[in-house]
């Protein structure tokens, strides 16, 4: 030990004081308040246009930004082309012919670029942009803290991980659990089914051949059975027909997922199994009847899942193009 060392540690302690907020301040409500001032009306806008050329990308702009926070963190990674170098997530699995709105994400930056060039990451759009479709489609507003920055990096076998609808409820919650999120966020960020569709490949187990038994899911409502036989009848090309994931109220975002799940209307095995494990049935009864908790929890888990592993400060780039790397 040097002699004096003893004397400084009260400069030091006092110094960390003052800059721990700093220091651990990652992502700021105001990140962009002076670069990039008309950053959430742009965004908005541009939303907003896209909702009204198609009302099912709100939904499709928020699994995009779920898809990107599950692998490597909320990093943009998702958004990254293949190339003859590069192998990108967009074809891994639960992605190919799936996620959708690259196309509204690259028109946002294309203005954000002109407003304020290489300023604002990709993938604090992604996160905008989900926030914006929840709320545009009748859901809670909640304030989103900025500041990501662009991964550079991209991982197919870990976007092949995504969660399956036909993977059972405990490694479900262990995909979370590896994401620092816990039942609650299981249960809550499921509640994003209440509006969105998904292809007849994907629940056709439950209509034909119930956990190997040949026949229909015996819990399924009988009426709603019979309307996705009329949408996907028992034929290799109506597997990528469409069924709405919340067949009472479609394109709104509230508390249907939920009442569906308690009348064993739930689309995807995954989403009916919430119904009937001891770990998360009450909680769904609950925001079955509280559609007003729901909302708000729902942007609570939605602020926990937007700052799984985020790069900030040095780390990372702001990308110029949400397609590649710079
Ligand atoms: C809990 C595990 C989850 C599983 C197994 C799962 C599975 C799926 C599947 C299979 C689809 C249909 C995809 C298709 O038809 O190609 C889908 C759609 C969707 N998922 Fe999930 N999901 C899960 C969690 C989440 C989370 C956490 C969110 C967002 C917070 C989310 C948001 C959505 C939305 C909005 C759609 C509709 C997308 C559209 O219409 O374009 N999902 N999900
Ligand atoms: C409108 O929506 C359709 C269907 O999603 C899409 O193919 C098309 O590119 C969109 N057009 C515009 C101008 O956004
Ligand atoms: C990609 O993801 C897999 C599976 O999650 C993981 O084992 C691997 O280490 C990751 N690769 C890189 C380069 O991070
Ligand atoms: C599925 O089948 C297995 C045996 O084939 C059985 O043990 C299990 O209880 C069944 N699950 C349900 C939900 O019916
Ligand atoms: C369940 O469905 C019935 C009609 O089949 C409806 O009257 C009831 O309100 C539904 N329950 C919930 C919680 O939505």
């Amino acid at each position: 030990m040097e002699p004096n060392a003893h004397k400084h540690p009260p400069v030091f302690l006092l110094l960390l004081l003052f800059l721990s907020p700093i220091v651990f301040c990652q992502l700021d409500y105001k990140f962009y308040q002076y670069t990039c001032p008309n950053l959430l009306n742009i965004v908005r806008q541009g939303v907003q246009s896209a909702i009204a050329n198609d009302t099912r990308i709100a939904a499709s702009l928020l699994r995009l930004h779920f898809h990107d926070c599950f692998v490597n963190g909320c990093d943009g990674s998702l958004l990254l082309d293949d190339t003859d170098t590069f192998k990108g997530e967009k074809n891994a699995s639960p992605n190919r012919n799936s996620v959708r709105g690259y196309e509204v994400i690259d028109t946002i930056k294309s203005a954000l670029e002109k407003a304020c060039p290489s300023t604002v990451s990709c993938t604090d759009i992604v996160t905008l942009a989900a926030r914006e479709g929840v709320y545009l489609s009748g859901g809670q507003f909640w304030p989103v803290a900025l500041g990501r920055r662009d991964g550079t990096t991209a991982n197919e076998t870990a976007a092949n991980e995504l969660p399956s609808p036909f993977e059972s409820l405990d490694n479900i919650i262990k995909k979370f659990t590896f994401n620092k999120l816990d039942i609650k966020d299981v249960v809550v960020l499921s509640g994003a089914h209440t509006f969105g569709f998904a292809q007849c490949f994907l629940f056709k187990p439950r209509l034909f051949n119930f956990n190997g038994t040949g026949t229909s899911d015996p819990s399924l409502d009988a009426s709603v059975l019979e309307n996705l036989l009329r949408v996907c009848p028992n034929q290799d090309d109506s597997n990528t027909n469409l069924a709405p994931l919340d067949h009472v109220t479609t394109n709104k975002f509230d508390n249907f997922y939920y009442r569906n799940l308690v009348n064993n209307s739930g689309l995807l095995q995954t989403d009916q199994d919430l119904a009937g494990d001891s770990r998360t049935a009450s909680l769904v009864i609950y925001y079955s009847k509280c559609p007003f908790t729901f909302l708000k929890d729902f942007g609570t888990s939605m602020v926990k899942m937007g700052n799984i592993g985020v790069l900030t400060g040095q780390n990372g780039e702001i990308r110029k193009n949400c397609r590649m790397v710079n």
